[in-house]
């Protein structure tokens, strides 16, 4: 084979490599191998289902919010789940934002807007603990980046309550509940989803699994919302440098036609 299709074969080969490895599941932080799931968000290809985001952000909204802030999220990034403006304005505007302090040196409360940050449950983190056993609700702006695993373990920690096993009864303590997939099996959050209790307009299954799903593909969008362009930008550049070989070889193969 000539030496410069040789070399694009190689790229080639590295390039695919190098892009399915980015769908190996690191191994969980607890004893537990996370579950094998795969996402429509995954591979070189993969892109986020808005329908599935919109669902997964409904979820928060109503449940995980009143105990989990989202401080690095505005209402305005609401429109890369395919929200219009006056959308995203309506569903800012169902939070109240202390503002302020106004010209009398007051806070003051008002509906919310799309500039706004997420608004948090809690008014600070030891109010986030008290509320909570002592335990305190992370903020789950890059939850999906800081734990092994991403949305997968997202995903497994919401579907992972089970009875408690015989050897681990008496070490869990009241407030606690075994959960397979945490690490040391134990964690502070009472299991928050459960079938039926969220309703979906748009008939998908109104299950614990569909709910985790949807809840961790909304969590992963918020933890790198510039996936999609990131991946178009990378196959564009692939594209472009592949085209840009061909050329190079064509003139190469002109430049030297009868000189060898
Ligand atoms: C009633 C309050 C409450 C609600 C509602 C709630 N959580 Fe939690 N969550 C907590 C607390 C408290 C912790 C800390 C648990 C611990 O450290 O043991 C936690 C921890 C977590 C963790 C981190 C686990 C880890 O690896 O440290 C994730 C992920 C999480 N919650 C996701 C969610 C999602 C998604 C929802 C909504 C479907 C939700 N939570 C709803 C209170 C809540």
């Amino acid at each position: 084979m000539r030496p410069l299709i040789k070399s694009i074969a190689i790229i080639c080969v590295i390039t695919l490599v190098g892009f399915s490895a980015s769908r190996v599941q690191a191994s969980s932080e607890g004893d537990t191998p996370l579950p094998n799931k795969t996402w429509h968000f995954d591979g070189a290809l993969g892109t986020f289902d808005k329908a599935a985001l919109q669902r997964g952000f409904k979820i928060y909204k109503q449940v995980c919010s009143t105990c989990h802030s989202m401080k690095q999220m505005y209402y305005r990034d609401l429109t890369g789940l395919g929200y219009t403006g006056d959308e995203v304005k309506a569903i800012a505007s169902e939070f109240t934002v202390i503002d302020g302090p106004n010209d009398e040196g007051e806070m003051f409360e008002r509906a919310g807007l799309p500039s706004d940050h997420f608004v948090s449950p809690f008014a600070n983190t030891k109010a986030a603990a008290y509320a909570n056993n002592g335990a305190m609700p992370p903020d789950l702006s890059l939850i999906t980046k800081a734990r092994a695993g991403g949305p997968t373990y997202v995903y497994s920690v919401l579907t992972g309550y089970e009875e408690t096993p015989h050897d681990m009864e008496g070490k869990i303590l009241a407030g606690q509940h075994y959960n397979k997939y945490m690490k040391g099996h134990i964690i502070a959050m009472a299991a928050p989803l459960s079938d039926g209790m969220i309703a979906y307009e748009d008939g998908s299954p109104e299950t614990l699994e569909q709910y985790a799903e949807d809840v961790s593909t909304f969590l992963h969008w918020a933890s790198d919302p510039h996936m999609q362009q990131r991946k178009r930008l990378g196959i564009n550049v692939f594209l472009y440098l592949l085209a840009f070989a061909g050329v190079m070889y064509a003139t190469k193969r002109k430049v030297w036609f009868d000189k060898h």
